[in-house]
């Protein structure tokens, strides 16, 4: 009954006319669109997955449901281990490079789904985007392995873990400042002044042996990671490929091999290689060497990532100087930044997303990925006033909802920042709504393409491997609704289509001839079309 009560138009194509009904997509404040899980089993999530050839594993099985729950997969290989009650996948995946497909079913008390997981062994890593939570916006200097753990906790009972959000990330700042960087850095006393303590984070940066030391507020990162990964997620940490980083903790130069062998001893999933004072050491190489490359920066990390026994997906940040996405690839990088810092300028969220639409659209394939930041959601640091509590992100309710849906369309990894500690009810439905999280997850890596932006309208079109398509919708009116109406045919689609509200989670029924949708000023609007 309430489906046909939304369904939404259904234009009959009748010579006096009938009046077309318009579907109301608007939002209003802190309006809650995702519905609770329901009780039975759904799978979620990537439906292929990259290793790399023997490399050791660790995927959790992202299904909702109520708990308990039973797990079984048919085809499963040889050395990878299923534990039946978590649905978190160990051990180790084949050494023939080769596609594996399995079945996994998920069953509880109230039903069972199964669902196809191929594993695709091979160079390429991140067959679909990365998706997670990093420190940097919400936690800054003030990242701790009990921030790391917490998010992990929060990962499991708030739901992140069951749509598909697997990396728990560091940034910058988990190392040590040496005495002389710290001086160099001006603003570090007035932090000081202003009562925020340094204890723990300076001085010496390396043991004898050259090992990196992490700072007092990461006692033990093997005891991190293993945390972490008994829940089946997986775990980043940050780095750069100059003497240091950019807040001046200690870099990658010279001990690339030492930091790889490193993070893999600790047992790191993932490495953001950030360029910071790399850029300097670039300029001074290129005042010998004009035709020095950008890429001969990465390479050396790039090669010693590749050899440890885990895979570690390599995430670049170099901000998109010389065009990172024409050679990156070649250096079995899986992401890379396209542009500046979003948490300083949040309001670029669409922007950003649009070039990857447009221009960039071509680079993003499955095991490559455009990355215009994270989605910069709810609260973050102020990193000229550390002491301050974190501080709402001045995006409305409209806007968040827009900016979730175009990581999700153009196959941005699928990553979020802000302070855990801080997280609530709204943020959470917010990012985990597993339809939407499906959507950037699909296997075909096809990013959605600007099929029109004119007056206040952008509406993008992202085929799916299924074959249907999510269709996204925006309002980019800051001030005024907006009915945005046009006509299936024109759009390349069927005539008559059956319509998905990702959002709501709710089949609006048959669609024939045209389409309109009601959204709010910076509105938007998700929906899977199916032929
Ligand atoms: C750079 C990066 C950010 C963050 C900070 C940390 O600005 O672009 O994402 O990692 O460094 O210092």
């Amino acid at each position: 009954m309430k489906k046909l009560l939304c369904l939404f138009i259904l234009v009959l194509t009748l010579s006096n006319g009938h009046a077309q009904r318009v579907y109301d997509a608007r939002i209003g404040g802190k309006e809650i669109l995702t519905p609770l899980p329901n009780k039975e089993p759904r799978i979620n999530g990537p439906k292929v997955y990259g290793a790399r050839p023997g490399k050791e594993f660790v995927f959790r099985i992202p299904c909702q449901g109520e708990r308990p729950m039973k797990f079984e997969i048919v085809g499963l290989t040889n050395q990878l281990i299923l534990d039946t009650d978590k649905g978190i996948i160990t051990g180790n995946v084949p050494e023939g490079k080769g596609e594996y497909p399995m079945r996994i079913t998920a069953s509880n008390k109230y039903g069972k789904v199964s669902r196809e997981f191929k594993l695709v062994v091979g160079d390429k890593l991140a067959l679909t985007p990365p998706t997670g939570w990093n420190s940097w916006g919400g936690h800054m200097l003030m990242v701790t392995d009990g921030i790391m753990r917490k998010t992990a906790d929060v990962f499991v009972e708030k739901g992140f873990a069951d749509v598909g959000f697997q990396y728990i990330s560091i940034d910058d700042c988990w190392m040590k400042t040496s005495k002389e960087s710290f001086e160099a850095r001006k603003d570090y006393k007035k932090k000081q002044h202003e009562g925020f303590s340094f204890d723990g984070l300076v001085g010496e940066v390396r043991n004898t042996e050259g090992n990196v030391i992490p700072n007092s507020n990461f006692p033990d990162m093997k005891a991190m990671t293993d945390y972490i990964h008994s829940f089946g997620l997986k775990a980043g940490i940050y780095s750069s490929p100059g003497p240091y980083t950019c807040q001046n903790f200690e870099g990658s130069l010279g001990y690339e091999k030492r930091d790889a062998d490193q993070y893999a001893n600790w047992g790191f999933d993932l490495l953001k290689y950030d360029l910071c004072s790399g850029n300097s050491c670039l300029k001074c190489i290129r005042n010998i060497n004009e035709s020095y490359p950008q890429s001969a920066l990465w390479q050396p990390m790039a090669t010693y990532l590749s050899l440890q026994d885990r895979d570690i997906l390599f995430n670049l940040c170099q901000y998109g100087f010389e065009d990172p996405w024409t050679w990156a690839p070649d250096l079995g990088i899986s992401t890379w930044r396209t542009g500046g810092d979003l948490n300083h300028h949040v309001e670029n969220y669409f922007k950003e997303a649009l070039r990857i639409s447009t221009e960039l659209r071509a680079y993003s394939k499955p095991g490559q990925w455009n990355d215009p930041d994270f989605m910069y959601i709810h609260k973050l640091r102020d990193f000229r006033k550390m002491v301050d509590p974190s501080q709402e992100i001045a995006l409305n309710t409209n806007q968040r909802y827009q900016y979730v849906t175009l990581w999700s369309v153009i196959c941005a990894p699928f990553f979020f920042s802000c302070d855990i500690n801080e997280i609530d009810e709204f943020t959470i439905r917010l990012l985990a709504n597993a339809g939407v999280m499906n959507i950037n997850q699909d296997a075909l890596g096809h990013v959605a393409e600007t099929i029109k932006n004119k007056n206040d309208e952008v509406i993008m079109l992202k085929r799916l491997a299924d074959g249907s398509k999510a269709l996204a919708v925006f309002n980019t009116s800051a001030v005024d609704e907006k009915v945005i109406d046009f006509d299936l045919k024109t759009m390349g689609l069927n005539s008559s289509i059956q319509v998905y509200d990702v959002w709501r989670q709710d089949d609006l029924g048959t669609v024939a001839e045209r389409m309109s949708i009601r959204l709010s000023p910076n509105g938007v609007g998700l929906f899977i079309l199916k032929q």
